[in-house]
């Protein structure tokens, strides 16, 4: 099933320019090989409200079936990705962090740093990712067999759950 997607990087030093923005490259590049009919891309600094500004748009006007966040879950004080999903997010969609961060735990117990979250706003999914390339690409190996039944159900088309 083809779907729109946006890769929105939460990233201090690459949002000034600092540090090429490698994880959204991996991420468009796994979404199209996926099945994304197109990747929007955006970058913003670690703030809570411009984060949550960026993905309420994808939400809305220049909308996407699905978002994936990549940076901002750890611990770290300017760690609030999270906090701004949960300010968009209209429904819980716990199943797509769990299972990000309970494959991840295969590789590297790090993986319990991330408090990423995933949830609906109308009917764009949005999910968080860890921020290295690395990370991003032991993630989306989690949620891709899904990604395309998830857009189904999100339309609202009246969908066969048969595995
Ligand atoms: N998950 C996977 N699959 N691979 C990783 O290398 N790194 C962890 C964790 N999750 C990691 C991972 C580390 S070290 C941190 S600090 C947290 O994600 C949060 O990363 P973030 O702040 O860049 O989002």
């Amino acid at each position: 099933m083809s779907f729109s997607a946006a890769v929105v990087t939460v990233s201090d030093r690459a949002a000034s320019g600092e540090r090429r923005d490698e994880s959204g490259d991996t991420l468009e590049r796994m979404l199209l090989e996926a099945g994304a009919a197109s990747v929007s891309r955006a970058v913003v600094p670690d703030e809570r409200e411009q984060i949550a500004s960026v993905l309420r748009q994808y939400c809305t006007g220049n909308r996407a079936d699905i978002v994936i966040t990549t940076g901002g879950t750890g611990l770290a004080p300017r760690d609030v990705t999270p906090e701004a999903t949960r300010d968009v997010i209209e429904r819980e969609a716990p199943g797509f962090a769990e299972a990000v961060r309970m494959g991840s735990l295969q590789v590297t117990a790090r993986a319990m740093l991330s408090r990423a979250v995933s949830g609906i706003c109308a009917s764009t999914l949005i999910i968080n990712f860890p921020g290295s390339p690395m990370a991003c690409r032991e993630s989306f190996d989690r949620v891709r067999p899904v990604l395309g039944h998830a857009v189904e159900l999100l339309s609202g088309a009246r969908v066969e759950c048969a595995r």
